[in-house]
């Protein structure tokens, strides 16, 4: 029984200090699929009916936060989860693939990039990491032993415009 229990204990501290060692956190919210679940049925898949550069039309970042917080599904989500639906209207309206990472494995991490077209390239330092995609918009990356996470930077491309995700700066794309 005692070797179970330190068995247990010495598990839950070795992924306490995997998950603790840089302090880096999920975004906390899937941010594409839900925008596919609860938005798209009026602002079409990824966007595609929202306005180009329609962002433009709000005089602060507060105004275009209102608007989202406003709409039908909307409702419910706590405030760090609307910053990451905004951050990814944000991107909808540059026509700039949305990077998101949402998920914290032991030996990988998961994330969506909207649109699920565009591709993906991960370093960490001058390593390149293997990225996989499980199915759009999710991707998935492993990580070798000797990587940290606030090395990591995902760059996803579609057609002309490419977009950084640096893990140290913020789990989303689009923050401003
Ligand atoms: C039932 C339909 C419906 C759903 C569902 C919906 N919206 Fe909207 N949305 C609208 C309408 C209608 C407007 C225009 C409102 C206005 O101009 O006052 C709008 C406006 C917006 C705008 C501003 C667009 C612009 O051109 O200024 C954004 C951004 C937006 N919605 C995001 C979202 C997000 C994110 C969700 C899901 C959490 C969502 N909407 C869900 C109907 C919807």
């Amino acid at each position: 029984m005692r070797g179970v229990i330190s068995a247990t204990a010495a598990f839950v501290a070795v992924v306490g200090v995997a998950l603790s060692a840089s302090g880096l956190r999920p975004a906390p919210v899937k941010a594409v699929e839900t925008y596919e679940r609860k938005c798209s049925s009026c602002h079409g898949k990824e966007g595609a009916l929202l306005e180009k550069g329609f962002e433009k039309k709000y005089r602060s970042d507060g105004e275009l936060r209102e608007m989202v917080e406003s709409m039908p599904g909307a409702m419910g989500m706590r405030p760090e989860e609307l910053d990451v639906m905004v951050a990814y209207t944000r991107a909808i309206s540059r026509r700039e693939p949305f990077l998101v990472w949402t998920t914290q494995g032991a030996n990988t991490i998961e994330g969506e990039v909207s649109p699920g077209s565009a591709t993906l390239r991960a370093t960490a330092k001058r390593q390149t990491l293997k990225v996989s995609r499980p199915a759009p918009p999710r991707w998935r990356i492993e990580l070798p032993k000797s990587v940290r996470l606030e090395d990591i930077e995902i760059v996803a491309q579609s057609g002309a415009h490419r977009v950084t995700l640096r893990l140290r700066e913020s789990p989303y794309s689009h923050t401003k």
